[in-house]
């Protein structure tokens, strides 16, 4: 179990030093600290001083007593003050400890004791973010690198080969403090959870994710891509627009209606309160992470934000529980019903599964059922994971084509070659024959990985590369600057599709490139994530042609849980000569 960093909430968080942290940590407003005084202390004053007490505890004037209770007030007071001291003396002696060992790991300067790096760092995302990745690339050559925030030592990771000792290990599966602040929302579903229990998940739904099943969700992604082309039309020949949200709702009515079974026409009605709901939800867990003065859950619950995440969180868990419990009451109907036969049919309602579906119907190795908790743990964490990345993932191929005409040219010839002038629905078959296109995925996944750095904790004590690296440090593995190793990717910056053709790609260390993380600890969601975004990109590519005046300094990437496109993803559309639509 990881244990709260026992960070002071003044000091400095990951991304973002300072800022508005005293007013937020400030004591109650004097009103409010009064009638606490007034509510504790009168009654024992009276008791202590009064002239007689109701209760009797003593009729004569009782200065003894009071100096008792001020003897204790100063003794519990030295016991608190002692107990701090004490837990704050093993905290100084730990981060010492760790500064030690750490110190012949490669870091940078200046960095003071307590504060560590913190006075150096960005403020705002968008700059933080950059300055990470500069820092990696000053560090190219050099193995690895550490950094402290305030007191915490972070191991900073982007070489294939320090990359494979963490990911290629069954021994390092558990999660920073950090993914603490999603525990209210997903639980500890499989993003979260560790140990036996995400052992024992991660088997019971991996296969939730087979092929078949895939098969049944093509539909959906097929039909969600139809409105979304129909969404653009409005925007053929005319002057550039942001695409970004409309490919993030048409992901995210994909994952509801497979993840849950559930249409939620988010594409037709952006202002769902439940897509309201997601979408608050991810802002305010991400400024909590960086935001350490808003870590506590006491002061958290009190605080403006801390009252907007409760909102939130019940608008969110109204929603899921809602769709459970429908879902398995359909489930105990259908079973009764299986039997009944009407007009020589089975009365069943052959209706698409959804993963909710198999949830519910999935036990473990010891034939338990999930509870209606667990299931919704996984159906929230399938739609944190599953629409947002997916989503950013397409906004970048959009990008990425729109600036290199002769790559999208390209992809025209194939899709032309595959569907002919057919406007037809995408089959596996035909997603198999988009080979060019998954490509042109593959490279701008390496470009702009959805997920641009995730984290690990070690739970015992590890060697990298001669490092002797304490037990508890957390390690940042960094995608964004792992793709960027001119070794592995000459001239990096490029975007060159044909990096990930067989010829070119054979041999190459599978660490080198990991938008979905590598080992046992992968994204579960990586296959449905390739399909999806290869429907909704070849409906897309069928029909238009996308141009883009965007320059890449232009696009002020962030990385905050996923990497986005600060300003949004500027783009024209033309219609297709060749297409028949
Ligand atoms: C382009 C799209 C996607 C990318 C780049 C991506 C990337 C990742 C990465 C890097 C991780 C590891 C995170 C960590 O260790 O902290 C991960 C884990 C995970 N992803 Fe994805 N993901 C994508 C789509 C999806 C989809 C569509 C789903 C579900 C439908 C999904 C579900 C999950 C889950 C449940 C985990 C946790 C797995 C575990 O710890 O066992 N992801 N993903």
């Amino acid at each position: 179990m990881l244990s709260p960093p026992p960070i002071e909430p003044a000091s400095i968080g990951p991304l973002q030093p300072l800022g508005p942290a005293p007013s937020r940590e400030a004591p109650p407003p004097p009103p409010q600290g009064f009638h606490f005084l007034q509510r504790r202390v009168r009654p024992e004053r009276s008791r202590g001083f009064g002239l007689s007490s109701g209760g009797g505890m003593s009729s004569s004037p009782s200065w003894p007593e009071g100096g008792r209770i001020l003897a204790w007030g100063a003794g519990a007071g030295a016991l608190l003050a002692g107990l701090l001291a004490l837990a704050f003396s093993r905290f100084l002696l730990d981060a010492f400890r760790r500064w030690k060992v750490l110190k012949p790991v490669p870091g940078i300067n200046p960095c003071y004791p307590l504060l560590g790096n913190a006075l150096l760092f960005e403020k705002q995302g968008e700059a933080f973010f950059q300055q990470l990745m500069k820092y990696s690339e000053q560090f190219r050559n050099i193995p690895l690198y550490k950094l402290w925030v305030g007191p915490i030592p972070f191991l900073i990771l982007y070489h294939a080969d320090t990359v494979e000792v963490i990911l290629s290990s069954s021994k390092y599966i558990e999660k920073p403090y950090l993914y603490k602040f999603l525990h209210p929302w997903l639980g500890t579903g499989l993003l979260t959870s560790t140990g036996d229990k995400w052992r024992s998940r991660r088997k019971m739904l991996t296969p939730t994710f087979h092929f078949a099943i895939l098969l049944d969700f093509l539909d959906v992604m097929n039909e969600q891509a139809s409105i979304l082309v129909q969404k653009l039309e409005k925007h053929v020949d005319k002057e550039p627009f942001d695409c970004f949200l409309y490919i993030t709702l048409c992901a995210l009515d994909i994952i509801c209606e497979t993840a849950m079974g559930k249409n939620i026409g988010a594409q037709n009605n952006k202002d769902s309160e439940y897509v309201r709901a997601v979408y608050r939800m991810s802002d305010l867990i991400h400024h909590r992470q960086k935001s350490p003065w808003l870590w506590s859950d006491f002061i958290y619950s009190i605080c403006q934000e801390g009252r907007d995440h409760s909102k939130n969180l019940k608008i969110l868990h109204t929603f899921t529980d809602s769709v459970i419990a429908e879902k398995a009451q359909q489930l105990k109907n259908q079973e009764h019903k299986s039997d009944v036969i009407i007009n020589g049919e089975q009365s069943k309602t052959k209706g698409r599964r959804a993963f909710l579906d198999m949830l519910l119907s999935t036990t473990d190795e010891n034939g338990k059922k999930m509870s209606y908790l667990d299931i919704r743990e996984e159906v929230d964490t399938f739609m944190f994971e599953g629409h947002d990345t997916t989503a950013a993932a397409m906004n970048w191929v959009i990008y990425l084509l729109g600036s290199y005409p002769e790559v999208q040219r390209n992809v025209h010839k194939e899709l032309d070659e595959v569907f002919g002038d057919s406007d037809r629905p995408i089959t596996m078959d035909d997603l198999k024959q988009l080979r060019y296109l998954e490509s042109v995925i593959k490279e701008s996944l390496r470009l702009f990985p959805s997920v641009p750095l995730f984290a690990r904790t070690f739970t015992e004590e590890v060697h990298i590369k001669g490092f002797k690296i304490p037990q508890g440090t957390d390690c940042i593995i960094v995608p964004y600057a792992l793709h960027r190793d001119p070794d592995v990717f000459p001239e990096p910056e490029e975007f060159r599709p044909e990096r990930f053709f067989p010829e070119n790609s054979n041999g190459r260390n599978p660490y080198a490139y990991v938008p979905f993380s590598a080992g046992p600890r992968n994204c579960i969601g990586q296959r449905f994530a390739q399909i999806e975004e290869k429907t909704i990109l070849a409906t897309i590519l069928r029909r238009f042609q996308i141009e883009t005046k965007q320059k890449r300094d232009e696009l002020y990437p962030v990385g905050e849980l996923i990497l986005r496109p600060n300003r949004g993803i500027w783009i024209q559309l033309k219609r297709r000569s060749s297409s028949n639509f």
